[in-house]
């Protein structure tokens, strides 16, 4: 059960972006804050996240950790397994984590992880972990050709619990984690270690931020949380902050909804 405050607004540029201000103000942490609107939500890489009213979480949750901030690199993708848990609590056992943070159902995403540091010194950090998770999204929504989504009402077999209920379990998996984070980072490693199995030996093509594309086999990631994959016979390594995963034929294999 988080302990912190939870700060809920109707409508906010980005929770992120609020949350990160108040770590600048010196707010006591850790607190969590959640929209209804985001006018300007923020995905990964400079996207936009689609943040309409009414229809999906927008979550932040603001913690302390002492450790480096070098040991922060699988943070991410551990956040995406809370997610995960998440939905396994509400009966969504089908939900995987494809590298570096997306949640998805099949090939379609169901929610995005985007984590932030600030104030990092040489033994402590401060991490804002946001996440979008699309619990009912506008059907006039397009989120763009080929951007593949999926949301908790689609996913769902059986009934779907309160969008309120929902945001609350979400932000108790995602405190947990960071908990388990602090006591042990390797442990929590060892655990997406195995989440990230589904995605090895899957040909993949990785683009990196400066345009180049290189075509691999994932061979799963390192103490880093960085993705490792056979490109051309030989091991490379792969880091979040600029590349993105697709289907060796250059299609997404997931669309972010924005
Ligand atoms: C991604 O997959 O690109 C990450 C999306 C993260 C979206 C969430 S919604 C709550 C928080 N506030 C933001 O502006 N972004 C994150």
């Amino acid at each position: 059960m988080f302990s912190g405050g939870v700060h809920v607004f109707d409508s906010v540029g980005s929770t992120n972006d609020w949350a990160l201000e108040q770590i600048r103000q010196g707010r006591a942490l850790p607190f969590a804050c959640i929209a209804d609107h985001q006018s300007h939500g923020r995905g990964r890489r400079g996207r936009r996240w689609l943040s309409p009213a009414g229809s999906n979480i927008y979550l932040s949750l603001a913690w302390r950790f002492s450790l480096q901030a070098s040991r922060l690199g699988v943070f991410s993708l551990a956040q995406g397994g809370a997610v995960v848990r998440a939905l396994n609590r509400i009966g969504i056992h089908d939900a995987w984590l494809k590298w570096p943070n997306d949640v998805m159902i099949g090939e379609r995403k169901i929610a995005g992880i985007l984590v932030e540091t600030i104030d990092v010194r040489s033994d402590s950090c401060t991490v804002v972990a946001g996440i979008g998770l699309n619990y009912s999204m506008p059907g006039n929504i397009s989120p763009g050709e080929g951007m593949n989504w999926t949301d908790v009402a689609h996913a769902a077999r059986g009934g779907v619990p309160g969008r309120n209920e929902l945001a609350a379990i979400l932000l108790d998996e995602a405190a947990e984690l960071c908990q388990r984070f602090q006591a042990s980072v390797d442990a929590v490693l060892a655990e997406v270690e195995s989440v990230v199995e589904v995605l090895k030996g899957r040909a993949v093509e990785l683009r990196l931020g400066d345009g180049r594309k290189f075509t691999g086999t994932v061979l799963g990631i390192n103490g880093l949380g960085e993705l490792r994959a056979e490109v051309n016979g030989t091991e490379r390594i792969f880091n979040s902050a600029d590349v993105s995963l697709r289907g060796r034929d250059g299609s997404r294999a997931a669309g972010e909804p924005c």
